[in-house]
């Protein structure tokens, strides 16, 4: 068997994720949920590793994001983090855990002293500019998650594209300068038109990591069950647009993520058929 090659080393931090942004570098993100695949991500160059709360679709085989505890991200933080010798490690706060100031830093202690992450996602707009502002103050780097938000499916019914039409463009983009200013390190931006994913990165001077939302952004990220092609959506024949099989070809796992992270990287992924 041959050895694979080994990644680069050295630990990233929000300051090289910040100057990956202003290089032009693209930055890889994909999702973890334990010690396994953490090994095999982080040693193909993943550069950022997200325990989201899809795991509750993905592992927990439910059909949406919304019973997902503070305590299930930490269990799968504490699974992962030991094993990162490369990636940023974030942690998703996840359905109602930061209704509140107090609860949302309560959430982020736990997360980041007991999971070990080094930063924390948020879904919404503006209206969390104030707990943006509240965890960053005290210390706690924020990424603030806009566009489609699976946090809201009971609200919204189904999943779609968001920020197709002008006025909802524009209140995104809004959203992302209030959000910026109120403290977030690092936005993410799921299901928006490409012009969208351009006009906000161009405006922004905090990285912008897309899912669906383009190839004019700081980095991209995919659901790790999606890109190997299990994930229930993928096995139900719900495959989002987005999505890209890297298991084709008959690959092996860690030749699939390095496969996906060398596409970001070269900007071969996301395709035209991959936007909106
Ligand atoms: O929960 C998650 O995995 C996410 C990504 C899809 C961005 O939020």
């Amino acid at each position: 068997m041959t050895a694979k090659p080994a990644a680069p080393s050295a630990q990233v931090h929000i300051s090289e994720l910040r100057r990956m942004r202003d290089a032009g570098e693209r930055i890889a993100c994909l999702t973890c949920y334990d010690a396994s695949f953490a090994l095999i991500e982080d040693r193909a160059g993943v550069d950022v590793i997200l325990i989201g709360d899809s795991l509750g679709m993905v592992i927990h085989g439910r059909n949406s994001t919304t019973a997902v505890t503070v305590a299930d991200i930490a269990y799968h933080s504490r699974a992962v983090a030991p094993h990162l010798k490369r990636a940023f490690l974030v942690a998703d706060l996840p359905f109602l855990s930061f209704a509140t100031r107090e609860r949302a830093l309560d959430a982020s202690q736990r997360l980041m002293q007991e999971g070990g992450a080094k930063m924390v996602k948020l879904e919404g707009g503006r209206e969390q500019a104030d707990i943006v502002e509240y965890l960053s103050v005290r210390g706690v780097p924020v990424c603030a998650h806009l566009g489609l938000q699976p946090q809201l499916i009971h609200k919204m019914g189904a999943f779609k594209v968001q920020g197709r039409d002008n006025a909802a463009a524009e209140a995104m983009l809004h959203d992302a300068r209030i959000l910026e200013e109120a403290g977030a390190d690092m936005l993410l931006l799921e299901c928006v038109p490409s012009k969208l994913g351009k006009q906000i990165t161009d405006a922004a001077q905090v990285p912008v990591i897309g899912i669906g939302a383009g190839p004019d952004v700081s980095g991209q990220i995919l659901v790790l069950h999606d890109i190997l092609n299990i994930s229930p959506m993928v096995t139900l024949g719900r495959t989002p647009r987005f999505v890209q099989n890297f298991m084709q070809g008959g690959a092996d796992i860690e030749t699939a993520i390095r496969a996906y992270v060398q596409a970001i990287k070269s900007g071969a992924y996301p395709a035209p058929e991959h936007c909106f």
